[in-house]
């Protein structure tokens, strides 16, 4: 863990769970923080864009102590962009957070690094927070090339981003090969490219963002990467789709948290 920033965890439910069951998801969440507290942990949730208005009316109405994220947007600001969101239609259901650039986008939907950094401008200028994700395929990994690759990523979405907006931006990273896959980048690889990251975002005015790490990360895991990895938090996949799994890597942070605090006092 860093030393400065209180730890993010943002569960992606990516394209899981209907509205009925992220509601029944988002309730048990609720009533599990309200048994115990996350006291440090800013805890964020990314349902698919249909459950949004549901979670979010729950979050509300239960007053749980959650964001919602939305998993992409698109930059436009309306018109003829058929089966896409805008950021003001995420605004009007109380969304906070877009994930931006995740992987799985970038691969399967066009989302070149044009979109990626358009898309980031039109979350943060509508007032919501992004998370831009970036993350090396295994072939780059294999030839040692995800410093180079990880710096283009943010140089191309982040150059020249009005200083206005920095606070607004979150980095996570996330290993393509790492992503339901079971296999985690190990804490020496995680803490290499978080610092790796960290000396690239200074070189952009950046340097207090706060940086997470993704890819099969889980109440097992979670602890190690967070001591040891260099990160301010996690963004989670598949155990985000249970309350327990998903509470037990927020646990893990608010204990690594305190334990750092109580070092610094
Ligand atoms: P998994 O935790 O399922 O590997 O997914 C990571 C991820 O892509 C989160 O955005």
């Amino acid at each position: 863990m860093s030393t400065v920033n209180k730890p993010l965890v943002i569960g992606n439910w990516k394209m899981n769970l209907d509205f009925v069951e992220a509601v029944h998801l988002g309730q048990q969440i609720g009533v599990m923080l309200r048994n115990k507290p996350a006291e440090h942990t800013e805890i964020v949730v990314a349902p698919p864009f249909v459950d949004i208005r549901s979670v979010s009316s729950i979050v509300t109405s239960e007053r749980i102590p959650i964001a919602v994220c939305a998993q992409h947007v698109n930059p436009h600001d309306n018109g003829a962009h058929t089966g896409e969101v805008s950021t003001s239609m995420l605004k009007r259901l109380g969304v906070e957070w877009v994930l931006v650039g995740h992987s799985e986008r970038r691969a399967s939907y066009a989302m070149d690094d044009a979109v990626v950094a358009a898309t980031l401008r039109a979350v943060v200028r509508s007032g919501m927070k992004a998370v831009l994700c970036v993350g090396e395929a295994l072939e780059v990994r294999e030839a040692d090339g995800q410093d180079e690759f990880v710096r283009e990523q943010l140089l191309s979405a982040l150059n020249g981003l009005d200083p206005k907006f920095h606070d607004q931006v979150t980095v996570a990273y996330e290993p393509v090969w790492a992503i339901g896959t079971g296999l985690t980048a190990s804490t020496e690889q995680v803490r290499a490219m978080t610092t790796h990251i960290r000396l690239v975002l200074p070189t952009l005015s950046m340097g207090a963002s706060r940086v997470l790490y993704g890819g099969s990360v889980s109440a097992q895991n979670a602890a190690s990467i967070l001591s040891e990895g260099r990160v301010d938090g996690f963004l989670v996949g598949g155990a985000s789709l249970k309350a327990e799994s998903f509470l037990a890597v927020v646990q893990a942070c608010d204990d690594c948290y305190a334990l750092m605090a109580n070092r610094r006092s």
